[in-house]
Parts: structure tokens; sequence; C-alpha cells
């Protein structure tokens, strides 16, 4: 399985997705800025992987500040927080990632400034670690719904290189194959970007997983001659109401799903909800430039001058998914808000793998 992140002595070295397929390339970022600079470029993308790459750049930018007191610090570090906060606005990874650091410093204000720096590397290789185990739960909750031949769908890349490794929506995929499952995958090749095409088919394939790439428009097609039997998909940020917001044609791909009758699952780790939010019409989606439009790798391909829209993710209302595929296990959109209370009977309300055609 492909290695999307890791911190080295001090550097947090990525490996440029926007290369991928024909180089496999890694870049070095020696500080903060240059970690900001590659979720921008989308060196790094998806969001549990860009959380990651937040609480890295947080712990090599903490390394920089010289603080003799706490307060200090925190001030310090504030600058290394919003640039960060600034790069992308839809996943709520990144603000997961500055939350969760923010946390940690509270809970140990009265260790000394040395032993704060070498927390947040530790927190940093701990957020890697605790990400490939819960898409590896995810992978295992979310088998139960496939079975032995079935074909999935899924769009974008939501896979280990999305991920700190395994993926979230090809977790089930992954580990219905290590079951033994004979299935097969459909990657949407997910225009303007690509990631189906460069990411997924390759990750997938790298991995001998059987793997057939569509252009997007190709998938009604292929719905309604019930050729697919379910849909897994990620998530940038799930709203508690069970709205999901996700790389943009999620949307078409549910309703499509919904009018042929295939079950529509979002694979979403806890880090990807975001409770405080009531519902996906308040998710901030990005708008990206029109390049990524109007040419494939440098080459142009609309006329000069053509007005364009570049939105980068959409979101797909609950009523159109089937089931949301947790690291706590499945559940239908609208108990996922109980996933936040606490002591909640969470065995009382999962789904089980017969319910989800219905
Ligand atoms: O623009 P991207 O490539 O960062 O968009 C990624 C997606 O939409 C993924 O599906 C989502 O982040 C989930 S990744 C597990």
């Amino acid at each position: 399985m492909v290695k999307t992140i890791e911190l080295v002595d001090g550097v947090v070295k990525m490996l440029d997705q926007t290369k991928l397929p024909r180089e496999v390339i890694y870049v070095d970022c020696i500080d903060y800025y240059m970690v900001a600079e590659g979720i921008k470029k989308l060196w790094i993308r998806g969001a549990p992987a860009i959380g990651i790459a937040t609480a890295m750049g947080i712990a090599i930018g903490a390394q920089e500040i010289r603080a003799e007191n706490f307060d200090d610090f925190i001030k310090g570090l504030e600058p290394v927080f919003n640039t960060l906060l600034s790069t992308r606005p839809t996943a709520v990874n990144i603000q997961w990632a500055v939350n969760r650091t923010k946390q940690l410093l509270s809970e140990k204000r009265d260790e000394s400034i040395d032993k704060l720096k070498a927390l947040l590397i530790d927190e940093a290789n701990r957020v890697l670690a605790e990400d490939i185990e819960i898409n590896k739960t995810i992978g295992a909750w979310g088998a139960g719904f496939i079975k032995d031949g079935d074909t999935v769908i899924t769009h974008c890349n939501a896979g280990s290189l999305a991920t700190g490794g395994y993926g979230t929506a090809t977790g089930p995929i992954r580990a219905a194959v290590e079951q033994g499952k004979k299935i097969q995958v459909v990657a949407d090749e997910t225009r303007p970007v690509l990631q189906g095409c460069r990411l997924t088919a390759w990750e997938l394939m790298e991995d001998n997983i059987p793997v057939t790439l569509i252009t997007d428009n190709t998938a009604g097609a292929l719905l309604q001659k019930g050729e697919i039997n379910l849909a897994i998909v990620g998530t940038d940020r799930t709203a508690a109401n069970g709205d999901v917001a996700n790389k943009i044609g999620t949307y078409s791909l549910a309703v499509l799903c919904k009018e042929n009758r295939v079950p529509f699952y979002v694979a979403a780790p806890l880090s990807s909800i975001d409770f405080a939010m009531s519902s996906g019409d308040l998710i901030p989606i990005e708008e990206r430039g029109p390049e990524e439009v109007t040419s494939i790798f440098g080459c142009r391909i609309a006329p000069e001058g053509v007005k364009v829209r570049n939105i980068a993710f959409d979101v797909t209302p609950a009523r159109y998914v089937t089931g949301i595929i947790t690291e706590k296990g499945v559940f239908r959109p609208e108990d996922l808000h109980k996933l936040n209370i606490k002591d909640a009977d969470l065995n009382a309300i999962m789904m089980r793998a017969e319910e989800s055609h219905s």
C-alpha cells in the first residue's frame, strides 16, 4: 500500500499527487508554509490526509517558536494554525486537527516548552497511525455490506492516497477482498482534477484490486443496466443531519443510485463528521481556479476567455444516503447525530447489512 505522508526528522514528506500516476515523487516540506502550500496545490488532498498534514504542519511549525512560557508559545502557534486553516475550506479535518492539537496543549500546559514541542511531534504521528486503524475498522464494518460478486462504484479518491493509508471508501473494498470476496470496482474519472482516473484506478491496480475506469457521465448508464450493486464514496464534511459534502459529482451519482434503487454509502471517519453543523447547506464549499477546467496537464481544451465555474464539492442531501460507515458502525443518516450523544446505545441504532436495500 502506497505511503501518502510521513514525518521524518522534522520534515513532512508528502507524495506529490499532482504528478500521479506518471511519477511517484515525494516532496520534503521543511516548514509549515510548505505544508500549507502542499495542501493548497493538491500535492496532498483528501479530507483525512489533509487533517494529518495539518497535525504534522503544526508539529514542525512549533519547533521554530522561541517562547519562555505557555501563553507565548500559543501566541507563536496562532499564525501556524491560521495559515493551515486558510488552505481549503470544505474538509472539516483541518479544523479537527487544529482543535485536537489545542486540546492536547491545554491539557499539558504545565509542561516545559521543549516537552510541548516533543508532544506535538508524537501527536502528529499518532494522528497518522490512528487514521490507518480507523480506516481498517471502517473497512471491517463496511465489508459486511458487500457481497461476493458485487460491483462497487466510487467517486473521486477516498483511498490510501486520501488518508494515512487503507482509505475510507476503499476500506470496505479492501476488507471485502481480504475476506476472499470476488468484487469489481468501477471508478468515476472525476473531472476536473481526475482523482478517480489518476489516483483511485492507480492505487487499486497497484494492489491488484479489479477496477474499471469510466467517465463521470457513464455512471448513469451502468446503473440503469443493473451493472452496479452499490456505491461507496468518502466525505469532506458530513453535517449532523447526515447531509454529505464530497467531491463535485457525488450528488449526481447519489441521485442516479436512488433512481436505480442502488444503495449509496458514505465512508466517514468521525474526524470528517461536523456535529456542530446542523445541515449541509451551511458547509463552506471551495471554488477553485478556472484553469483546472480549461486545461488538462497544461494543454488548453477550452476557448480562450470562456467563463468557468469550478465548484470543487457538492452536498448530497441525507435522503439519498443509505448508510454512513464510521469506525463505530454503520448508521442511517438520520441516526448520525446520536453518535455525539454520551452513552447512546449505538448497538440499538446500528444498521444491519440485510436492511441495506430498504
Ligand atoms: O479535492 P480533493 O481531492 O481533496 O477531494 C477529495 C474528496 O472529495 C474525497 O472524496 C474526500 O476528501 C474523502 S477522502 C477519504
